[in-house]
């Protein structure tokens, strides 16, 4: 395994504390930043490094920087995106309760390299240690000069809040981030006009995810040679992966960008197989969001690009592994459920398409859907599929063709037996 730099602090104890950071390098690619690079040769670095956002959508990030307009006399603002609440998700986490300073120097590099003097970290409610850590960790950085007026000499002032939301998986979608931002319920926003010409306060304003923020200070203190060479061309650095499920060894892993998902569920230094020595049944490899991966499937590398031509996405990396004993309906129900429960509400595909979904697989798995109720959940998705305001519609619906496709006579035989076969096996004790 190489040099851990996302996940430092299982090399460096204590690095969420401001020295410990300082001592390791911490706030130099800061200070070089400020004081010896203009804000375009930073959004150029960034650009060449080719990072793209951890987000989900895998954007690249240079790009979206450029996407700010140049003659607005309006105020930009930066939004960390913290409020991590895909299900198998937790990378984002790791980040901010054990290297703190990372992200935070990644927010100032990069709100000084958009021209931002407010920088607002949006972070998920029920964060509350992490909330914790990080304000300890801004109140420290403050107090070395690091954040607030005239940093290191400069003249660049930045102010960094940290707001807390308060519990809503939308509130992750950046339009809705910015409506919670602003008081209001996070109904996302119709697009375009996208957040980089009116954002926050209806100013340009950049959303970026915790993981792709944490990659900036690298890439200046490292280069971006250092961070292109990492792993794909197209799809280089760093990458936290999120492992749950059937795995003996369930955790955050950090490697390279491309690395076989196999390699992750099965590698002795990651995952390290299936407990009880039982056979796989399916992964989906980036968050309940994404269709599921066969076994068969999981030689794909782990980039945006090949994940997307093995017929599912990366998005956030949060691998979830399923093993034989697996039922795929109680499984489509359990992720339907969440996405109906977490719907807004704003769009009818949506809002009823989420509900029609679970019922559904609630008839399946515990009784009493017809024949047809199998293609109905198809033609449910269908409609559901690039028919609305965000893309929560799709993130319910693209599991579930998935699952239907790929495992059709499981849910067939629980049309035949009325039910799941494992719940009844086990009523009969
Ligand atoms: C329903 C929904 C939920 C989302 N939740 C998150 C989230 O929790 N964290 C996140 O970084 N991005 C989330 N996103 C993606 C954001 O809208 C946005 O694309 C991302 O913050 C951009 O950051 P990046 O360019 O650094 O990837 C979500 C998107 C959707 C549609
Ligand atoms: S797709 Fe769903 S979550 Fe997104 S805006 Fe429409 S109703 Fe709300």
């Amino acid at each position: 395994m190489g040099e851990k730099v996302l996940l430092r602090h299982e090399e460096v104890p204590g690095i969420d504390r401001l020295e410990v950071y300082v001592a390791d390098g911490g706030y130099t690619a800061a200070r070089t930043a400020l004081r010896e690079k203009t804000p375009a040769e930073i959004v150029e670095m960034v650009r060449v490094s080719g990072l793209r956002g951890r987000g989900g959508a895998g954007f690249p990030t240079g790009v979206k920087w450029g996407f700010l307009p140049k003659d607005s006399p309006k105020p930009r603002y930066l939004c960390v995106n913290a409020d991590e609440s895909e299900p198998g998700t937790f990378k984002d986490r790791q980040i901010i309760e054990f290297n703190p300073h990372l992200l935070l120097e990644g927010t100032l590099i990069s709100a000084y390299a958009i021209q931002a003097h407010v920088a607002y970290v949006y972070i998920r409610g029920e964060f509350a240690r992490g909330a914790a850590i990080l304000e300890r960790a801004l109140r420290e950085a403050y107090a070395a000069g690091h954040f607030g007026r005239n940093i290191y000499g400069t003249g660049y002032d930045l102010e960094v809040y940290i707001h807390r939301g308060a519990g809503a998986y939308i509130c992750g979608e950046e339009t809705g981030l910015i409506e919670s931002l602003e008081g209001k319920r996070a109904y996302p926003r119709v697009k375009p006009p996208f957040p980089a010409t009116v954002g926050v306060f209806g100013c340009p304003t950049i959303v970026n995810n915790v993981e792709t923020l944490a990659c900036v200070p690298l890439i200046v203190g490292r280069g971006p040679e250092w961070f292109r060479a990492i792993g794909p061309e197209k799809c280089p650095g760093p990458k936290l992966y999120c492992l749950s499920g059937h795995v003996q060894r369930p955790g955050v892993y950090e490697a390279p960008m491309g690395i076989s998902l196999r390699e992750l569920v099965y590698g002795e230094a990651f995952g390290g197989g299936i407990p009880g020595g039982k056979k796989l049944k399916g992964v989906i490899p980036g968050g309940s969001s994404v269709p599921v991966l066969l076994p068969e499937e999981i030689d794909v590398p782990m980039d945006f690009d090949s994940v997307a031509q093995a017929g599912s996405l990366l998005g956030s990396c949060g691998i979830i592994v399923m093993d034989e004993d697996t039922c795929m309906v109680d499984a489509l129900r359990v992720i339907a459920r969440f996405y109906h429960h977490e719907s807004c509400g704003q769009c009818t595909p949506c809002r009823e398409g989420t509900g029609w979904l679970e019922r559904v697989l609630e008839h399946l798995e515990f009784g009493g859907a017809r024949p047809d109720e199998v293609d109905l959940l198809l033609r449910i998705a269908d409609n559901m599929m690039g028919n609305t305001i965000c893309l929560l519609a799709d993130a319910a619906a693209m599991p579930t063709r998935s699952f239907v496709t790929k495992f059709r006579s499981e849910f067939e035989e629980h049309v035949r037996l009325d039910g799941c076969p494992k719940r009844l096996a086990h009523a009969e004790g």
